[in-house]
C-alpha cells in the first residue's frame, strides 16, 4: 500500500497472547498506509517491493515470538532496504520509563535484529510499549499492565511511524524517539 511519503510499507505481526501488538501494528499501519499480515501470509521473496518493512511480536523469554523470528531467517539478502521493529512486552509499566526501559526493549530486540542486520537490512528503528500480561502465575491476580496499549501507547506508536516518514533515508531514530 501507497504509504504518505508515497513509498511502499509493509507491517508484519505475530500477536497471540491478548492481541496487544496487533494494536500497535494496526495504529503503525493507519499512519504508514501499510497493510498489516501475520507471517504466515507472508512470502518472503516478495518484501523487495515494499520500501519499508516491520517486523513485531509480543516477547517470550526476552525475544520476539518464534514465527518472527523464523521469517527474519528465511528472508532474502536486504541490500540495505529499511525495515523497523516493535514490539510489546509484559513488564510493570512501572519500569517501562526512561532508559531503563529503553535498555530492557535493545535486550528484547538483540535477537530479531541481528537477523535482520546479518541479511543486510538496515534498521530504521525500534518501538515498543508494554502489553497486557497474565502470563503463568500473573492470570491469578488479574494480569499485569491492564488495558495496555492505550491510547496513549498507540499514539507514541503513531508518532513513531510519523518519525520513520520523516527520518531521512540511512537515519536510524534514537531510541529516545522510538521507546518509552
Ligand atoms: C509464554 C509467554 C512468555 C512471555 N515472556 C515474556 C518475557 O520474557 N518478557 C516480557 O517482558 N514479557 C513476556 N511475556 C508477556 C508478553 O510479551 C506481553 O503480554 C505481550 O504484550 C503479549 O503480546 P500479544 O498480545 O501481542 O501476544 C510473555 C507472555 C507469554 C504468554
Amino acid at each position: 500500500m501507497r504509504g504518505q511519503a508515497g513509498s511502499e510499507a509493509l507491517v508484519i505481526v505475530h500477536s497471540w497472547h491478548h492481541g496487544n501488538t496487533r494494536k500497535v501494528a494496526e495504529a503503525l499501519a493507519r499512519i504508514l498506509g501499510a497493510e498489516v499480515r501475520t507471517p504466515d501470509r507472508v512470502d518472503p521473496a516478495t518484501l523487495g517491493e515494499y520500501d519499508l518493512v516491520g517486523f513485531g511480536a509480543g516477547i517470550d523469554s526476552g525475544r520476539h515470538y518464534r514465527p518472527i523470528l523464523d521469517l527474519a531467517d528465511r528472508l532474502p539478502p536486504g541490500g540495505g532496504r529499511r525495515v523497523f521493529l516493535f514490539s510489546t512486552c509484559g513488564v510493570p509499566a512501572a519500569f517501562a520509563r526512561g532508559e531503563a526501559f529503553d535498555r530492557l526493549v535493545e535486550a528484547n530486540h538483540a535477537e530479531l535484529r541481528a537477523r535482520l542486520a546479518d541479511r543486510g537490512y538496515a534498521i530504521a528503528g525500534e518501538f515498543s510499549c508494554v502489553g497486557f500480561n497474565t502470563n503463568s502465575f500473573l492470570k491469578h491476580f488479574g494480569g499485569l499492565n491492564k488495558g495496555r496499549p492505550d491510547a496513549a501507547d498507540l499514539a507514541r506508536a503513531e508518532d513513531f511511524a510519523r518519525g520513520l516518514l520523516a527520518a531521512p533515508r540511512g537515519e536510524r531514530l534514537e531510541p529516545s524517539r522510538t521507546t518509552r
